[in-house]
């Protein structure tokens, strides 16, 4: 039976809501446009035509961290993650699609739709009617079980990587880009680190500063809010404890759950546990055999800038992933300003860096978390 379009685009959102997000907090939500006349109310400006469906891509204010500033370019990277599989999925279906972003200022129409759904827009999508023909075709077929099979084997690994000698094709194949460039933009330029005295400074930054993920109270108690200390309970968002720290009894599991709740971890910094755990994460870095860096040129990138670059990164990890390489980010040296100017000193980095991550051969295992259904992702407006 051929699918219809409403079956494609549930199809693009279970592969999509697969895709990496800071904490795992999956901040995004689709709200479809009844028509094409709300849409035409909602962006006067923009020249619609009435053919297929018209869909806001919108960060949900609800699920966004607030705990600091700089955790917004996060939420814009992980919408990103989600925006570019999920175009590529429709895409590997057959459907074309049109990307309009939105940068300026929004209408009144569009701000009373937002205040209603609390979300904000970053782009309208607008995916034309499938033509038979395409989805029958078995070489579609084959991008798309592809992709799909990458969004869902690809795993954040904070372990050790595996021992396996990494080939230089390989590596240098990870930053040719083809998804298209009205997803990706062209502002995220990538770097892979591999030279090891550059890759041992930056293992030193790590364990001087990332220690602040702890020092403050509120914002540590938002990321012990996304730990999940019970592997058996069903979860929709955050990351399971055996996830940061490997496999556990439960006695472990309870003892780490109370040494790492958030009015503990104050009292510990007295004792330098905090940075004990820092450096335990400068020496993770510094074994690993390649560091990834991405950056863009401007120090405050709009909205639509970094959820494009969300999308090229999103391509990078799956390809990471085809190339049985994975990755791990260590946000904290992006969240605290002077973390960041010392490692884009220490790297020369000449621009504003948006993702820093190790890399490395991916381990035989990888642990997973959890995701919310597909069916909460999508709204009618
Ligand atoms: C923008 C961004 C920042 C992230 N930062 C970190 C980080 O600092 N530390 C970490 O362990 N994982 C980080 N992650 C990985 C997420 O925690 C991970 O994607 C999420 O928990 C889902 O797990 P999965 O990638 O294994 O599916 C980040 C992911 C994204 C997209």
């Amino acid at each position: 039976m051929t699918p219809t379009p409403t079956d494609i685009l549930r199809d693009a959102i279970e592969i999509a809501r697969w895709a990496p997000s800071s904490h795992n907090a999956q901040p995004w939500k689709i709200v479809r446009l009844p028509d094409i006349e709300t849409a035409g109310l909602l962006f006067p400006h923009l020249n619609l035509d009435g053919d297929g469906e018209h869909l806001l891509l919108t960060l949900d204010s609800n699920r966004r961290l607030r705990a600091l500033p700089s955790l917004e370019h996060e939420m814009y990277l992980s919408c990103g993650m989600f925006t570019g599989l999920m175009c590529m999925a429709l895409q590997a279906w057959g459907i074309p699609w049109r990307m309009h972003w939105i940068y300026e200022k929004t209408g009144p129409a569009l701000r009373d739709l937002e205040m209603k759904l609390q979300c904000r827009t970053l782009a309208l999508l607008t995916i034309a009617a499938a033509d038979a023909a395409d989805l029958g075709n078995p070489t579609d077929k084959d991008r798309l079980e592809r992709l799909r099979d990458l969004a869902y084997k690809r795993k954040t690994h904070r372990g050790p990587f595996a021992a396996r000698q990494l080939d230089e094709g390989s590596v240098t194949a990870l930053s040719t880009s083809s998804w298209p460039q009205t997803l990706t933009g062209d502002a995220l330029h990538i770097h892979i680190e591999h030279n090891h005295s550059a890759i041992r400074g930056a293992s030193d930054l790590v364990s001087r500063f990332a220690k602040l993920d702890f020092n403050k109270y509120r914002v540590w108690k938002e990321t012990y809010g996304y730990i999940r200390f019970d592997p058996r309970k069903k979860a929709e968002d955050g990351f399971y404890l055996q996830c940061l720290f490997g496999p556990m009894n439960g006695l472990r599991r309870w003892y780490l759950r109370g040494m790492l709740s958030p009015a503990v971890m104050q009292a510990l910094w007295l004792v330098s546990v905090p940075q004990r755990i820092a450096r335990q994460l400068g020496a993770l870095v510094a074994e690993s055999p390649l560091l990834l860096f991405g950056y863009v040129d401007d120090e405050h990138p709009a909205a639509p800038t970094l959820v494009q670059a969300g999308a090229r990164l999103m391509e990078l990890w799956l390809k990471a992933q085809s190339l049985n390489m994975a990755l791990h980010p260590i946000s904290v040296m992006l969240q605290h300003e002077d973390a960041r100017r010392a490692l884009e000193h220490h790297m020369g980095v000449n621009g504003r860096l948006v993702f820093f991550s190790r890399l490395g051969a991916a381990p035989e295992t990888g642990c997973d978390s959890p995701r919310r259904a597909a069916a909460d992702l999508l709204v009618t407006a």
